[in-house]
């Protein structure tokens, strides 16, 4: 705590300090809606219990005097083998919004990803000259989702990650309670209407509603060969966890995978990704990255997913916990501090570099 009583981020050591700092300055609804996860929250919950049931052996007697996080994602280098993880509509968390983040991941040199639903434009974001992918939600109207598509290759976007587990948006039930509208000023601004965001009612999320109506639920594997054709950027598609579905999706070219349960806010009751990592790793051609999400907190999380077989991993409320707390600064922070725990965790595990922690041996704890 500051002397005025309020949090400090430079007291903050590891990215849970940053979660207790967020939930005390966000208003309650922000923080439901950050925080929340479908239904009974079960797939929210097993996203930690899961993480922290991987065991990592390490080695021992290997010089790691000069370890370094450092790697590459989609063939290009980044300084450790993490991305900012697409959330919506982030000035609800600060004025700033996604420009505050995506400068903390510029500055960290790791990728930005930006929200179909972000609330500053993606022009914005690729000016700030860090590296920036573009989320996609394929839209009713197809020739929306491929002006979004033309329009991040535009703006100089790295790489299209088309998400497949949002039909429609998971029941929130903390947001159904809270009547959880969108606040005015603070708007997707890549999409064209969206006064229904806006509009509280009873027993219903009006972000829901808003993204109910643009949201295509007819997205297939015809929408995934059609955005393959469309574009020449390295494409993502994230939010698989069958193993047979990353196979197809791999089979279909595209250039990597995020093994994901969308932070447990989709299908309550679906599998943590590390349940299903190894199984994706074993399954998928070389040429597919794979990247694990949800429930990652910290560089031990990081080894984890390593060596469970992962090119790397997204991290999602983290970031804006870190941009609730302290804006930019306190994004970088969090992805500073994830950096120096990785580069503890593989320094201790005995490895000198990103590509010998995927060798390492793990153990399930019961
Ligand atoms: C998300 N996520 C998400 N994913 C996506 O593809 N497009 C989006 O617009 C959003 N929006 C969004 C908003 C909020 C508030 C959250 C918490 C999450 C999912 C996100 O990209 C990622 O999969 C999860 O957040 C990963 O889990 P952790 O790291 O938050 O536990
Ligand atoms: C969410 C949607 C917007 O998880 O992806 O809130």
């Amino acid at each position: 705590m500051t002397s005025r009583g309020e949090p400090d981020p430079a007291e903050a050591h590891c990215l849970a300090d940053f979660e207790r700092i967020a939930a005390s300055v966000l208003p309650p609804e922000v923080w439901d809606y950050l925080a929340g996860g479908s239904g009974a929250e079960t797939t929210l919950d097993a996203n930690r219990r899961a993480l922290d049931r991987v065991c990592v052996v390490p080695r021992v007697l290997r010089d790691v005097a000069g370890c370094s996080t450092a790697t590459t994602l989609l063939g290009r280098p980044v300084r450790m083998p993490v991305a900012v993880a697409p959330v919506a509509y982030q000035r609800l968390a600060h004025p700033e919004g996604e420009a505050a983040t995506a400068r903390a991941a510029a500055a960290a040199g790791v990728p930005f990803l930006v929200s179909t639903l972000s609330s500053v434009p993606v022009e914005q974001l690729t000016a700030l000259g860090g590296s920036v992918w573009f989320q996609l939600y394929w839209q009713r109207d197809p020739a929306r989702a491929r002006d979004l598509v033309r329009r991040a290759e535009d703006a100089g976007c790295e790489a299209l990650v088309l998400t497949v587990d949002v039909p429609w948006m998971g029941r929130r039930l903390r947001d159904v309670r809270n009547r959880f509208a969108l606040p005015e000023g603070v708007r997707a601004v890549h999409l064209a209407e969206g006064a229904d965001a806006h509009e509280r009612s009873a027993g219903r999320s009006a972000v829901a509603v808003h993204t109910g109506r643009a949201f295509s639920p007819s997205v297939t594997w015809s929408t995934l060969a059609e955005l393959r054709r469309g574009t020449r950027l390295p494409l993502v598609l994230k939010g698989v966890l069958d193993p047979e579905d990353a196979v197809r999706a791999a089979a279909e070219g595209v250039d990597a995978v995020v093994v994901s349960n969308h932070g447990g806010r989709q299908l309550d009751g679906a599998p943590p990704g590390v349940e299903v990592l190894a199984e994706v790793v074993r399954g998928v051609p070389d040429g597919c990255e794979v990247l694990l999400d949800s429930g990652v907190r910290s560089g031990t999380d990081v080894l984890r997913a390593l060596a469970l077989g992962a090119r790397g991993v997204l991290v999602g409320r983290p970031a804006v916990w870190g941009l609730a707390a302290a804006g930019a600064a306190g994004a970088a922070r969090v992805l500073d501090l994830l950096a120096a725990e990785l580069h503890d965790a593989l320094g201790l595990s005995g490895c000198a570099s990103v590509s010998e922690a995927r060798d390492l041996r793990t153990l399930r704890l019961p």
